[in-house]
Order: C-alpha cells, then sequence, then structure tokens
C-alpha cells in the first residue's frame, strides 16, 4: 500500500475517499471533524436523514456529487484516546475497502489531550494496516475479496509544519504493523505449517534480512546441553525442538534486553491430555515466541539504540510412548530438577531453560511473554495482560508502555507465601500446586525460581493473544500482541 502525507483537508483533491470522523451526540453528531462549517450543513443534514449518531465506530457511507464520503463516529469527545484513533482509523479502512473503494484520505485529528500529530499519525497508520489483516495463505482468495484492496492511504494533517514529522510517524507505523503481522500470520498458521522447524527458519529469514545473528541449537543438541526443561516438553514429539537466540547488537548499545518467548506450536496437553473442545485453538500457544520474533524484526527496522536478544524455546507437547510422564522428574539448564505433576503446565518447563539462559547476557531488563495459563484468562479476560515482578521500576514502566500502546497489563502479587504451594517431596520444585489456586501467579513462582537475580517480569498473554470476535484493528483470529508493548518499552527506557 501507497501511504502519503500531505497538509490540507481531507476533502480538497485527489487521493481516495475523504474520512471524516463525528464526535457522538445525543441526537446526532455533537461535532464533526476537521471542522468547516460551509460543509458541516450539508453533510449535518445527510447524517441526521441516515439517523448518524457519532457512536463509536458507527459509519455513514454517503454518495457526494460522483464521488463518496465516510465518516466514522469517534464516540464521546470526553471519552477521545489515541486508541479510539487507532479504532477508528481500522473501522475506516475496513469500511472502504468492504464498499470496492481503493484509496482512502484520513485527517491527522488536532485535538486537545490526544498529542503530537506525528503520535497520532503513527496510531492512524497503526489502526488502518491492523485492521485491514487478513490471513489468507491456505484459501484461493475468490476474485470479487481479490479486487478488494486499499492500494493507497494518504493522511492529511491541517499545518504544513508538521508534515515532515508525520512522515517519519507513518513509518515507524508501518514498521510495527508489518512486525504485528508477522506475529499474526505465524500464530495463525495451523501447527502442521508452523512447526519448531519453521519458526527457526523464520528466525534466520529475519536474521539475514535484517543483520541480526542467530543461533539455533536442535533437538540432539538440547539433550547433550541439558536443557532438561525443553527436552522433557519436546520428547513425545515427532517433530524435534529448536532453541532460537536471534541477537540484535547495534555498535552504540549500552543496554541489553532479553526477550523470552513461550513456542509451543501445539499444546495437545501431553499426557495429560486436554479435552478436545476447542483444543484447535491450541496452535495459538506459540505467540510469546511470535511476539519476540515480531519484535526483533521491528527492533531492528526502527534501530533502536538498545541490544536485543531474543530466545524462543519451540516444540510441540504432545503425548506419545515417549513423552514425560506425570511424576517423571526432569533437570533443567539451571541444574534444578522439577517434579512434572501435570505435563499440561509445560509452558514454565520450557521458559525455565529460557531464563536460566538470559543470565549469560548479563541483561539489564529481561521479559518473558507466554500464553501461560487458563487461570489469567478467567482472572483478566481479553483486556489486559498479566504482569508479574518484584521489580517496581519495571512494572512502572511496562505499565506505562501498555497505556501507550493499549496493550493494557495489570499486575498480580508475586508473594513469597506462594512458593509452598510448589514444594515438591522428591525434587527442588513441582510444576503445579495441588489446589488449582492461583494458577497465574503460581506459574509466575516457578518461573521466579529460574529467573534469581534478574530484572525480570513475566506476560501471561493467554487470554490476550487470540480474539473470537473482530474489533475494529483486530480481525478475528491472532492479535499479535506484545510488539508493540516491548517496543514501546524499549523505546521508553532511558
Ligand atoms: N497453554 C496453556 C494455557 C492456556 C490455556 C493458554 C487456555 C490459552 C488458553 C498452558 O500450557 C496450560 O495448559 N496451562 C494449564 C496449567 C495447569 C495444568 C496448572 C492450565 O492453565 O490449565
Ligand atoms: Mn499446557
Ligand atoms: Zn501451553
Amino acid at each position: 500500500m501507497r501511504l502519503t502525507v500531505r497538509s490540507g483537508r481531507v476533502d480538497q483533491g485527489q487521493g481516495g475517499v475523504p474520512v471524516f470522523a463525528a464526535f457522538e451526540g445525543d441526537r446526532q453528531p455533537e461535532r464533526l471533524l476537521p471542522a468547516s462549517s460551509a460543509r458541516d450543513q450539508t453533510l449535518r443534514r445527510l447524517l441526521a436523514g441516515a439517523g448518524f449518531r457519532g457512536a463509536a465506530n458507527e459509519t455513514a457511507f454517503l454518495p457526494r456529487g460522483r464521488q463518496w464520503i465516510l465518516v466514522v463516529g469517534l464516540g464521546k469527545a470526553k471519552h477521545l484516546s489515541l486508541d479510539a484513533v487507532r479504532r477508528f482509523a481500522g473501522t475506516a479502512a475496513r469500511t472502504i475497502r468492504a464498499r470496492g473503494q481503493h484509496a482512502l484520505q484520513l485527517p491527522v485529528l488536532n485535538e486537545r489531550g490526544l498529542g503530537s500529530s506525528a503520535v497520532v499519525a503513527q496510531a492512524l497508520v497503526e489502526g488502518a494496516l491492523l485492521g485491514l489483516y487478513r490471513y489468507d495463505r491456505l484459501r484461493e482468495v475468490p476474485a470479487h475479496e481479490r479486487n478488494r484492496r486499499i492500494d493507497a492511504m494518504t493522511l492529511v494533517v491541517e499545518r504544513t509544519g508538521d508534515v515532515a514529522a508525520a512522515k517519519r510517524a507513518i513509518q515507524k507505523g508501518e514498521v510495527l504493523a508489518e512486525a504485528v503481522a508477522l506475529a499474526r500470520d505465524l500464530i495463525n498458521g495451523p501447527s502442521n505449517l508452523v512447526t519448531p522447524t519453521y519458526l527457526a527458519n523464520q528466525a534466520r529469514a529475519i536474521a539475514k534480512q535484517h543483520r541480526l545473528t542467530c543461533t539455533v541449537i536442535p533437538f540432539a543438541q538440547l539433550k547433550r546441553l541439558g536443557f532438561g526443561g525443553i527436552v522433557g516438553v519436546a520428547q513425545g514429539s515427532a517433530h524435534p525442538a529448536q532453541f532460537i537466540v536471534l541477537d540484535y547488537r547495534p555498535s552504540r548499545a549500552k543496554t541489553t534486553f532479553a526477550l523470552c518467548g513461550k513456542g509451543i506450536t501445539f499444546d495437545s496437553g501431553g499426557i495429560s491430555i486436554k479435552p478436545s473442545a476447542k483444543m484447535e485453538q491450541m496452535k495459538y500457544d506459540m505467540s510469546g515466541a511470535a511476539a519476540v520474533l515480531g519484535t526483533m524484526q521491528a527492533a531492528a527496522r526502527l534501530k533502536l539504540p538498545v541490544r536485543v536478544v531474543g530466545i524462543i524455546a519451540a516444540t510441540e507437547n504432545l503425548p506419545s510412548g515417549t513423552a514425560q510422564k506425570p511424576g517423571d522428574v526432569l533437570k533443567t539448564l539451571s541444574g534444578k530438577t522439577v517434579e512434572v505433576i501435570n505435563t499440561d503446565a509445560e509452558g514454565r518447563l520450557v521458559l525455565a531453560d529460557c531464563l536460566h539462559y538470559a543470565k549469560r547476557y548479563k541483561p539489564d531488563c529481561v521479559v518473558d511473554v507466554a500464553t501461560l495459563t487458563g487461570a489469567c484468562v478467567v482472572a483478566l479476560g481479553a483486556e489486559a495482560i498479566g504482569l508479574l515482578t518484584k521489580d517496581e521500576r519495571l512494572a512502572a514502566r511496562l505499565n506505562q508502555a501498555g497505556k501507550t500502546t493499549h496493550e493494557r497489563v495489570w499486575r498480580l502479587p508475586l508473594w513469597d507465601e506462594y512458593r509452598d504451594m510448589i514444594k515438591s517431596d522428591i525434587a527442588d520444585i513441582k510444576n503445579v500446586s495441588d489446589t488449582g489456586q492461583a494458577g497465574t501467579i503460581i506459574a509466575g513462582k516457578f518461573l521466579e525460581t529460574f529467573a534469581d537475580g534478574l530484572p525480570w517480569a513475566h506476560l501471561d498473554i493467554a487470554g490476550t493473544a487470540w480474539t473470537e470476535k473482530d474489533k475494529p484493528y483486530i480481525p478475528r483470529g491472532a492479535v499479535g500482541i506484545g510488539v508493540r508493548l516491548l517496543i514501546e518499552l524499549m523505546e521508553r527506557w532511558t
């Protein structure tokens, strides 16, 4: 898609369907943006006729002369936010595509409290590109759908002086949206396509394209090197596990981030097998790994001045004659032993090795990202990522990054009293508690044992990585959550 910026107004000149924003009023829109008294009167009459009020994501696609215009509701003015801007752009782009048009012009809203025109322009690009995302790799797209495609989008700023900054901002928005799309493609891809080897090849491709270094340790080596957590999970699968390390290391870097991703390409539960209802969704159990891969790509393309090491454990969790069994004890890379009470609590086993491996980089910050617990879905649903950390500064930074990106985090306690629930009689620790209480926290306490001494935070994305309902800039399926959050965290670090 061609992305351009110009100054002026959306309804002047060429460039595709002009889009207006409307603030919600009781019976008709309270206000239209960009404001123009000359246009407002006729437009208002048309909108009133259509019963349009300006509610969030409400649309009116209206003829004007031989052209069309689109009005999209922003909701109440007092609720305006940067995320409302993303949703506005997503709704606009999708509506215009569905109407068979190929180009649109979006106004870079200049409202108090939203931020600079660059910030707004970036949000518009994110919303539009993410909203237009589709996963079409495995089906023949019918001709009428194939023609529904947006070729060009123009952002229109009010002041000429804002054009240059907006141009840089749309590049950034595009890089982020493409990184999120990469993550979504990997997550939407079924487990017979997106195998551990496929993830490793994807990492190699990113490394080659953006000059990162990529090291992959295959299953046979993992056994020899003592990666007992990953090996225990992987030994039931016919697809060999892959331990993937991507290193983005610009010469001026003074800060090192380690990002660990859970890459279970399919989680059947193993011998502690899951019920069959919705088991097909467990292809998304590699969403943490996808977030790390997307973040690595974006960090390199944005030339962040920090070192970022992505560490991914990729494997399936399947039952078989060679699978680990409840009661087995494995020895992790750290040397600590784990009694595997439930083979379905596999994410923490592979992450234990990732976190221990991260120590060799002496990172200033370690964040692991994982679809770790069903309990997190119960506790926080689809709106918040579970955050577990004892590091107050890191918690505050992640919280701020969450607000900015709308990939919001919500903290749960990591109090030491919880640790007693995973004491084992025969090993250093067991992988689940007997009570089933506080499942997300218990998983966090387990990981903390292996992150000892690191400035570390755990993000549980089990509830936020997948959506069954369409949202303005998140079509149903993979969300691609985590990429924008982690980039924002690293950008704002200093
Ligand atoms: N991948 C699952 C967690 C999950 C559940 C993610 C639902 C997304 C949606 C994880 O490996 C798992 O199975 N966790 C168990 C842990 C339990 C055995 C302590 C769970 O949550 O049931
Ligand atoms: Mn599991
Ligand atoms: Zn899992």
